[in-house]
């Protein structure tokens, strides 16, 4: 490694030009850290809306404390500016940090085109000297390969010769990144070792976190999709181990709070699915080009997808068929507290109660009405609270926990897609509360007078005396692992 203060073309003894390509959740936030670190950032985007409202000195992003007031500041000290124009905003650059999406379509396979896009705007614009980084997650062998083509192609340019080329994962989550920024090592690899220097010696100046080096953008790329693929695995197998408990008359989230207390098991929590952008699509970013292997991120795929059919086998095994029944889906985004739709469960679960004959409405105060219809779901309306059988808690919104559910008289249960609630405010309302792994599958809980399903839970469970942090049966594990409460997809 050479000199660490060394960016090939730029002095790091002034603040360097940074052109962030995509204000999105992520990218606007990583402008900031730039900002806070004595960069100039030109933030680039194609949305219209999004670059007004940046140059207005507001945030469009509402999930990061303190973006609101960081943006303000940056644009009235002239740090930051944002543009349609990337290819003019990469000229002036010194570093540029591209952090557009890429995305799977309906079939799983990887769709590139707005990174593309993107990349040939970079070109267009780019000088000799330059530092080129890409953040978002890509398939193994994209930033070396197709990215590195499309912007030599575009520029006129050879990567490692004239320009640096460096991938660098954006590891961090929405609604904690500046915190995660701080903690998580940035993961680095460039195409060369000159653009691993460039690109080290960057994110030194912005960062206070340890930096990891890679051997190659290759081997960089692959650990984003390494550590999601893990996620998804882990889940599957929490998810398996939960349907064997179901069917045992088990406790899965007890045992599994056991298991974890041996310092080499990491499991994570059973659920109704996995969402978001991130767990549930990166297996397909690592499956991409290849036909074989990988059979335990293909398997843990099918697994996840089909926890919302069993989801409905568990609400049937509760009450009978759903046919012609009416069911509440709790929160649609995809996970607790984000308003974030992407790859969420519930559009799984909503099919697979569809199928099965019910009438499905959906609750989400993240989203106004007129939003949840745009994305197929229809909105509770009070006339028919009175028809709702049951509910599916999906995603677990501080909101839920003071949710009224005595506005259901003929809800007759719930299915705690996530652990979320406590089990006890839910029963005293008549209605009977189960999980994913409760073990109640087989094992119907006694009749209750009105309440023909009764509450399942085990009375010994909910003594609270566990001695494993675990106070009952259902709700909210109290893991003994960061690990635990993973059903959702976090980045
Ligand atoms: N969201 C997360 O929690 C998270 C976490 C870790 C990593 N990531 C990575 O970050 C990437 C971006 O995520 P995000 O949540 O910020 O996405 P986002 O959808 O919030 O924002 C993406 C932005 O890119 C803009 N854009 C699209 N095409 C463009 C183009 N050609 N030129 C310029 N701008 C363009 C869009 O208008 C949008 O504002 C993800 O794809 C992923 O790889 C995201």
């Amino acid at each position: 490694m050479g000199d660490p203060n060394y960016i090939r073309g730029a002095s790091l003894t002034k603040s360097v030009c940074v052109a962030v390509v995509g204000l999105g959740k992520i990218g606007l936030p990583i402008a900031i850290q730039c900002v806070r670190h004595g960069q100039r950032v030109i933030g680039c985007d194609i949305n219209p809306a999004v670059v007004e409202t940046i140059n207005s000195g507001r945030s469009h992003v509402q999930e990061e404390a303190g973006l609101d007031e960081a943006v303000a500041a940056a644009v009235a000290q002239g740090q930051l500016s944002a543009t349609l124009d990337t290819t003019a905003a990469v000229r002036q650059a010194d570093v540029v940090i591209v952090i557009v999406p890429v995305v799977v379509n309906a079939n799983h396979e990887v769709d590139f085109r707005g990174i593309d896009a993107a990349t040939a705007s970079v070109g267009a614009g780019l000088m000799p000297g330059t530092l080129v980084v890409y953040e978002t997650t890509l398939p193994v062998g994209t930033t070396t390969g197709r990215l590195r083509s499309i912007l030599e192609q575009s520029s006129h340019l050879t990567a490692g010769r004239d320009f640096s080329l460096a991938y660098s994962p954006e590891r961090v989550s929405s609604g904690s990144i500046f915190r995660d920024l701080t903690i998580y090592p940035k993961v680095i690899g460039g195409i060369d070792s000159a653009s691993t220097e460039d690109a080290v010696a960057f994110y030194r100046r912005i960062l206070d976190a340890e930096i990891i080096v890679m051997a190659s953008s290759d081997e960089a790329e692959f650990v984003k999709l390494i550590e999601t693929t893990y996620r998804d695995v882990n889940i599957a197998l929490a998810n398996e181990f939960a349907r064997f408990a179901d069917t045992h008359g088990l406790n899965a989230g007890k045992a599994i709070v056991a298991a974890n207390t041996q310092p080499y098991s990491h499991i994570h929590s059973p659920g109704v699915g996995v969402g978001g952008h991130c767990i549930p699509v990166y297996p397909y970013f690592l499956m991409h080009g290849t036909e074989e292997g990988l059979t335990l991120p293909r398997r843990a795929r099918i697994i996840n997808d089909e926890m919302a059919l069993y989801a409905v086998q568990r609400l049937e095994a509760a009450i009978g068929s759903l046919s012609h029944r009416s069911v509440l889906l709790l929160g649609i985004a995809y996970r607790g507290d984000v308003r974030e739709p992407a790859f969420t469960s519930a559009r799984l679960l909503r099919d697979a109660l569809v199928q099965h004959g019910a009438t499905v409405f959906v609750d989400d105060p993240l989203f106004r009405d007129d939003e949840l219809r745009a994305l197929g779901y229809t909105p509770l309306s009070p006339e028919y609270r009175q028809r709702i059988s049951a509910i599916i808690l999906q995603a677990g919104h501080q909101a839920y926990q003071s949710f009224d559910f005595s506005l259901f008289p003929e809800c007759r249960v719930l299915l705690d897609g996530r652990r979320a609630l406590q089990p006890e405010v839910v029963e005293s309302h008549g209605i009977r509360y189960i999980s994913i792994g409760d073990g109640t599958l087989t094992h119907p809980g006694p009749s209750v007078e009105g309440h023909p399903c009764g509450p399942p839970l085990d009375e010994i469970s909910r003594s609270g005396e566990s001695g494993l942090g675990i106070d009952r049966v259902g709700g909210p594990l109290v893991g003994l692992s960061g690990a635990l409460n993973e059903g959702e997809d976090r980045p």
